[in-house]
């Protein structure tokens, strides 16, 4: 079959990227849909089930560093648009081992580019470079004021730096190669599928066991929290209708505190788990702060809400009480995750016949 677009996605094994190439392979069976992924820590391809034998899916396995493996895969498949999001995610992660994130986040996004610029020597219209990017590049906040588009990058810990490094060399590219880019910018996700090292699973999977719930210093620091689905279908917005060149804002008008929300969580996780209300509160541990904590994210997402008509389609309440919902029901998933046996799965599915 002629594929209408081929495109690559890049990250799609994490926990945005898959829910990315699951839209993409289920909505557009007129697209082919790479997905190109290291299998980090943080890539499971276990996210990927449902549509790992659709005939429009391919995945590779290989790292954006690598400039040989990279040309080649752009010179033989001759992709038209690249959706970029293999990336390394946690700030946490980035505090204790920075090089890591400089590598990853800024060489190869810029191998990426590199290759993009290689192939697409006369740009067609039918050409994009779309960079995913974090609302940290903007720095923190005080307790007023939104991030726009025109908010100075102030990036405060390795990885927002990192992040912010990569989406400055996508502009570049822009204005010094003409490469056709789109970039967003977006708040915290939460969903399905989100590796437990982040706030909301690590609550909710140290909630089910009866551990501590760690909360950073007093809990007061502030997050946009975006359901990842509308993330993904916000990112299909732009790939198809964004402005070349411009940036995209996307976020979920929707702030809360730490210490509200992981009190939100454990109401919700007594009801779900048959406990008393107010057994699950007591896991809650203050712990030493985060290096260099952000005090404040809170994104202005007016622009790709006017121009592209897109808006967040759930209320907070009700997107946690899903995810509550998710964890509970897909045990065997977090317990693949939190065992390290979805690293296994690579050699399961792809080295069986
Ligand atoms: P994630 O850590 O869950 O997934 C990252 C994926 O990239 C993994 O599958 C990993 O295997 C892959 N990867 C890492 N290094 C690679 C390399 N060198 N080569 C190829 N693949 C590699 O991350 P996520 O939370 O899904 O975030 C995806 C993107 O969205 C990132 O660029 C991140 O900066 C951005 N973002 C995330 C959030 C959020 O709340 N999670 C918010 C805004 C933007
Ligand atoms: P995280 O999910 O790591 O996302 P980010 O740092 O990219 O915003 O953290 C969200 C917030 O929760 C952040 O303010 C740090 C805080 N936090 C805790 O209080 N305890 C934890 O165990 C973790 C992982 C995060």
């Amino acid at each position: 079959m002629e594929y209408k677009k081929k495109i690559l996605i890049t990250g799609g094994a994490g926990f945005i990227g898959s829910h990315v190439v699951k839209r993409f392979v289920k909505n557009y069976p007129e697209y082919q849909i790479f997905n190109l992924d290291k299998l980090t820590y943080a890539g499971n391809l276990e996210n990927l089930r449902e549509i790992e034998n659709e005939s429009n899916y391919t995945f590779l396995k290989g790292d954006i560093v690598e400039t040989e493996f990279i040309n080649k895969i752009f010179e033989h498949h001759q992709f038209n648009g690249v959706i970029h999001l293999a990336a390394e995610s946690h700030v946490d992660r980035s505090i204790a081992n920075p090089l890591e994130f400089i590598i990853t986040n800024i060489v190869g996004t810029t191998t990426l580019l590199n290759a993009a610029k290689n192939t697409w020597k006369d740009n067609s219209n039918d050409n994009l470079f779309y960079h995913i990017s974090t609302d940290e590049v903007y720095g923190s906040l005080g307790k007023e004021g939104f991030f726009t588009e025109e908010t100075a990058y102030d990036p405060r810990s390795p990885y927002s730096a990192s992040k912010a490094s990569s989406d400055h060399l996508v502009r570049a590219y822009f204005h010094t190669y003409k490469l056709p880019v789109v970039i967003s910018n977006c708040s915290n996700n939460y969903g399905s599928y989100h590796f437990p090292e982040k706030l909301i699973p690590l609550t909710i999977n140290n909630i089910k066991n009866n551990k501590p719930i760690p909360v950073y210093g007093k809990g007061e620091n502030v997050r946009d929290w975006l359901f990842v689905e509308d993330h993904a279908r916000a990112i299909d917005v732009i790939f198809h209708k964004g402005r070349i060149g411009e940036t995209y804002n996307i976020g979920g008008n929707n702030e809360w505190t730490n210490i509200d929300l992981v009190n939100l969580l454990c109401k919700i996780m007594d009801v779900k788990l048959y406990r008393e209300a107010g057994t699950s509160a007591k896991l809650i541990t203050f712990v030493k702060d985060r290096a260099g904590h952000d005090l404040r994210y809170a994104i202005d997402s007016s622009k790709l809400q006017n121009e592209l008509g897109w808006k967040p389609s759930l209320q907070f309440e009700e997107g946690l009480e899903k995810t509550v919902d998710w964890y509970l029901a897909n045990e065997e998933w977090l317990n693949h995750v939190t065992s390290g046996a979805y690293q296994n799965y690579y050699e399961t599915q792809y080295h069986k016949r």
